[in-house]
């Protein structure tokens, strides 16, 4: 993922004379600006998506677009609207059964393969060292991509430790540039850091404002493992586009409360990867950078938190 962009060389300025404060985790309180997840943030696209830096090092967006459910000529469809209107992070997984589409999508874009973050997932039947290895190079030829920027194990099933193993030679072997987790628990976290020889980059679990995961949120920011949040609208699930007190934080921003969520994400330093079929959504959604929540809209949505999944039956 690159971000080299000469007409924002200004912005990239004030931004990296800023970077230093932000680094020492002060949230300066102007637009754009969210609260550091414990790295760096470091660049703005044209799009005013900011980059954060992992904790390897690598770039990534701080908002990308997510593909579950999406399959067919509506997914390839819907990937070249969101790369054309301005994602550039890609979110997959085998189980998605949508590789050859996303794949299809991102040649069709035309864009250049460097200037994507593309992630995928391994999913629980290819849990363990050898099974691992192969499930990963099924992915990648799904794509037809030849390396992948970030790969998770998808949940923690199986024989993880095997899994890990074998993501760590990937990495190293250059076929990866970063390797996280999805749905890992604060004590399944420790249990791989206990034996991990590389650090996951990221931890995707489910995250919005029914299930604001505070535990997980003070964990991850502690082992400076970047959070990414799955279902920031929870699907839509329990009303949450027509939430009272969403809707009342919308209309005094002149937004939605699909834009509220992710704003409310953005501003926590979380990643989130909304997904949408709809080219009206898919805009929408990524024009987040034109406001701010203040502490009152962050507080009344901060007591919306359910504590509970809004997905029992993944549970
Ligand atoms: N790691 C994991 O275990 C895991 C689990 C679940 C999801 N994920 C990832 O996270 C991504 C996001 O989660 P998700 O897809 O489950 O759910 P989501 O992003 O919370 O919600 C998607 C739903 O919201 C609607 N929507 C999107 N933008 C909207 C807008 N502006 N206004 C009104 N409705 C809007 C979409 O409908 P339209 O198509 O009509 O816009 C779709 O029905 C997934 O796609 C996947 O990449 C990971």
């Amino acid at each position: 993922m690159s971000s080299q962009n000469p007409k924002n060389e200004i912005s990239r300025r004030k931004f990296l004379q800023n970077s230093t404060l932000a680094t020492a985790g002060i949230y300066l309180g102007i637009l754009g600006m969210p609260k550091v997840f414990g790295n760096v943030l470091i660049d703005k696209d044209a799009k005013g998506i900011q980059d954060i830096k992992l904790n390897n090092g690598l770039k990534m967006p701080m908002l990308g677009f997510g593909t579950y459910g999406l399959s067919g000529e509506v997914c390839q469809k819907s990937v070249v609207e969101a790369i054309s209107a301005g994602y550039r992070l890609i979110d997959t997984a085998k189980v998605y059964g949508n590789g050859v589409e996303v794949g299809k999508a991102i040649k069709q874009s035309g864009i250049d393969r460097k200037q994507l973050f593309v992630t995928s997932k391994l999913w629980v039947d290819d849990a363990g060292y050898e099974n691992a290895k192969k499930g990963f190079e099924e992915t990648l030829r799904k794509l037809q991509l030849d390396y992948l920027d970030l790969y998770l194990i998808h949940r923690p099933r199986g024989d993880v430790k095997g899994s890990w193993k074998a993501m760590e030679e990937l990495y190293k072997a250059g076929k990866i540039k970063a390797i996280g987790i999805s749905n890992f628990d604060p004590a399944q976290l420790a249990d791989l850091l206990s034996y991990a020889q590389i650090k996951p980059v990221i931890n995707q679990i489910e995250t919005h404002a029914y299930f604001q995961q505070a535990n997980d949120y003070k964990v991850l920011k502690q082992h400076n493992v970047q959070m990414q949040a799955w279902a920031p609208f929870a699907e839509g699930r329990n009303g949450l586009f027509t939430n009272e007190v969403l809707t009342q934080i919308a209309k005094k921003h002149g937004k939605t409360t699909a834009q509220v969520s992710l704003r409310w994400h953005y501003q926590l330093g979380i990643v989130a990867i909304p997904r949408s079929s709809q080219k009206e959504h898919i805009t929408e959604n990524l024009n987040i950078f034109d406001f701010k929540l203040d502490d009152a809209d962050m507080k009344a949505i901060e007591k919306l938190d359910l504590n509970k999944t809004q997905f029992p039956e993944w549970s």
